[in-house]
């Protein structure tokens, strides 16, 4: 039987700062420590605070991860790592530690496209059936693409102003409601008793492409208005209506895509995946194909999703094999400059 590949894997391209052990299809360890609470105060990820952080926690999540994997450093074959797209100082803490760690053990390093990690963290818990199409939203992107297979990406629309985890956190703001917006209008909205209370416009955007500043203006506009005249604001009842047409606009546009590109999969993934009304309406809407959406917990940025990546990467012979601790790499940032 061939040897399983144990894979060190590191997160660090945003405000969580991540180091997983995976061995073949287990996950032996995932530390992920969330700077979540520091930036909740700035209302927003600060880049230059987000950097410090990730140089002040990388060496407890490789501690960490070592230890709970309960595996020797030896055992590992692989070192992969978050290259980009991210903030660059916090890409930086990711990749210097992971090649000094790999040089330091003479392991191979592998780069990772961050987005990829977000679509490979479906096949933690089930496989990919090609071609197959993913929409991917999260704080930075919405995107639709096209998986021709593991290697060939076509990036069939892209959001034309704001992205949709960037919108929630921008509506929450307007809405005092705190930060990250996401989970906070998720859990507001299914407190409602009227969900369809408001009714905010639906942006239109040419094809496969995504368009959310004219939604975020609506609410502002809205609610601007509401506390001018004195009416007052059910913040339940705002999350709800601005969601519903969120997720509206998400299936129509896969709808769409689905109808012109008949893939064998359909891939939910990035942050606001981790969206539970979301979820239920991908769930009860894509019935006549396979439909992945990773477990609540590998949504949002983590490092395991990086190794599954790899992993895939590295089983396709696509990492080459005379690889040294030098970041050469697959070089998955093609996929971003799509
Ligand atoms: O993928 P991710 O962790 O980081 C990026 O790569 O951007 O996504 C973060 C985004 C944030 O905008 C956050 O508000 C959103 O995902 N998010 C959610 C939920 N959980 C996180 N949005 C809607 N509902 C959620 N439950
Ligand atoms: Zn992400």
């Amino acid at each position: 039987m061939e040897k399983e590949l144990i894979i060190l894997s590191v997160e660090s391209s945003c405000d969580e700062t991540s180091v997983a052990i995976i061995r073949g299809e287990k996950i032996l360890s995932n530390i992920v420590l969330s700077q979540i609470d520091i930036h909740a105060k700035f209302g927003g990820v600060v880049p230059e605070v987000a950097s410090r952080n990730h140089t002040k926690y990388i060496l407890e999540c490789f501690i960490k991860a070592i230890f709970e994997a309960g595996i020797k450093i030896e055992d590992l074959d692989y070192v992969a790592v978050t290259n980009g797209p991210g903030l660059v100082g916090s890409l930086l803490v990711g990749v210097s530690s992971a090649l000094a760690f790999a040089w330091a053990h003479q392991l191979k390093v592998i780069g990772i496209n961050h987005l990829l990690g977000h679509i490979f963290a479906s096949t933690i818990a089930s496989s990919i059936e090609y071609p197959a199409i993913s929409l991917l939203v999260s704080g930075g992107h919405t995107d639709l693409i096209y998986l021709k297979d593991a290697f060939s990406y076509q990036v069939l629309g892209v959001t034309m102003d704001d992205a949709v985890g960037e919108t929630y956190d921008k509506v929450a703001r307007i809405l005092n409601l705190g930060y990250p917006g996401g989970p906070i209008i998720d859990k507001l909205a299914a407190l409602s008793s009227k969900p369809d209370a408001i009714k905010f416009p639906t942006p239109l955007s040419p094809k496969f492409h995504f368009s959310f500043s004219g939604l975020k203006s609506a609410v502002l506009r809205k609610y601007q208005e509401d506390i001018k005249n004195n009416i007052p604001i059910i913040k339940e009842d705002y999350a709800a209506s601005f969601q519903d047409i969120v997720i509206k606009i998400l299936v129509n546009k896969t709808k769409e895509a689905l109808a012109e590109y008949h893939p064998k999969t359909l891939i939910l993934a990035g942050g606001v995946s981790a969206n539970r009304a979301l979820r239920r309406a991908f769930t009860s809407e894509f019935t006549n194909l396979k439909l992945l959406i990773p477990e609540v917990s590998y949504c949002t940025d983590n490092a395991a999703m990086i190794a599954f990546c790899a992993k895939t990467m590295i089983e396709h012979h696509k990492v080459s094999k005379d690889l040294d601790y030098r970041l050469e790499i697959f070089s998955t940032n093609r996929f971003t400059d799509l």
